[in-house]
């Protein structure tokens, strides 16, 4: 866990151009448990290199975001969901009356299952403490990040914030401590995207339809998908990859019964398995998004099945 570090003491690259300082946020992959999680079961999941890096300057003008890589300017008075988050998160950070630019870089897609917003909610909150340099605890940085998930996603379990500010894997349950979890060996990923965003608060809300209309059979899949995440803790820290690749193609399975999965994310898990991966798996909230395949040695492969068809996919390592 963080100590209450100065910002600039933690993970911070300097652009010395700007004389001001890029704050990173992880962007992240569910291995397991999402849609439980928000009913209290665990999840797993693991922080990837790629995310959002933002910047913050004192202004005199009107505070403003700036997201640079979508050619993005959000002024802090508009009436939109990211000007609502920018003001919020404004608050948050006990800005008060102070004008502030902030600038934010992002490489992953918004609204793909990747935690592009959590990314960039706790990079702005890093820039926001920098530029005061005041210190920020882990705590802090979580609750501001919050307040700017919330408007894009409802009733966030907190699981991408938490992969945001840590930057690590671990396993995440609702309101209580993370644990986190050492793997034997990195594990080798290949991610793909199904070109076709969603929105993980309408697909939250789907679910919570399901839950209302038959509460005993939506808690039994989320009872099933909870054994499934503690069954892969303890294949995650042996290393045993071929009972995790079963793990996640059941925990696919039980998503798809949710009606989360589309024929894209089938097709991709599909070609992944014939690819030589030991499963595959949505990741995220589903209805578009993202998948996921375990293809130690031949997850460039598994990329290139995908590429035949037109898909666009990356290889990753997590390692810790
Ligand atoms: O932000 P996404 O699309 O990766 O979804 C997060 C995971 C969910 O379990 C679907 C929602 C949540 O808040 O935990």
């Amino acid at each position: 866990m963080y100590n209450a570090l100065s910002l600039k003491q933690c993970g911070v690259v300097v652009d010395e151009n700007k004389k001001s300082f890029q704050m990173h946020g992880h962007a992240k992959i569910i291995l397991f448990g999402e849609h439980a999680v928000v009913y209290g079961r665990h999840a797993i999941a693991a922080a990837i290199k790629q995310g959002s890096y933002a910047s913050a300057q004192l202004s005199t003008k009107p505070s403003c975001l700036h997201i640079r890589s979508w050619d993005r300017i959000v002024d802090c008075n508009e009436e939109s969901e990211l000007g609502f988050a920018f003001r919020a998160l404004l608050q948050a950070c006990q800005v008060g009356e102070q004008n502030i630019h902030i600038d934010v870089d992002v490489d992953v897609p918004g609204g793909f299952g990747l935690g592009c917003s959590a990314s960039m909610g706790v990079a702005i909150t890093r820039a926001i403490y920098s530029v005061f340099d005041r210190p920020l605890d882990y705590e802090t940085t979580l609750a501001c990040a919050l307040v700017w998930e919330r408007v894009f996603h409802g009733s966030p379990s907190g699981i991408d914030v938490t992969a945001a500010t840590l930057g690590t894997s671990f396993i995440f349950q609702r309101n209580k401590p993370i644990q986190p979890l050492t793997l034997l060996e990195p594990l080798e990923l290949a991610i793909v995207s199904t070109g076709h965003s969603s929105s993980t608060k309408k697909m939250v809300e789907d679910v919570a339809r399901q839950h209302a209309q038959t509460p005993q059979m939506v808690e039994c899949i989320f009872d099933d998908i909870d054994t499934l995440s503690l069954k892969a803790v303890d294949a995650l820290q042996a290393g045993r990859w071929t009972e995790i690749g079963t793990l996640m193609d059941l925990n696919h399975a039980l998503l798809s019964s949710l009606m989360l999965s589309t024929e894209t994310l089938e097709q991709a898990c599909h070609i992944a398995r014939n690819a030589g991966a030991l499963g595959a798996k949505l990741t995220g909230a589903g209805g578009g998004g993202c998948a996921i395949a375990l293809a130690p040695g031949c997850s460039q492969t598994v990329v290139e099945a995908w590429r035949s068809v037109g898909l666009y996919g990356f290889t990753t390592k997590i390692s810790i």
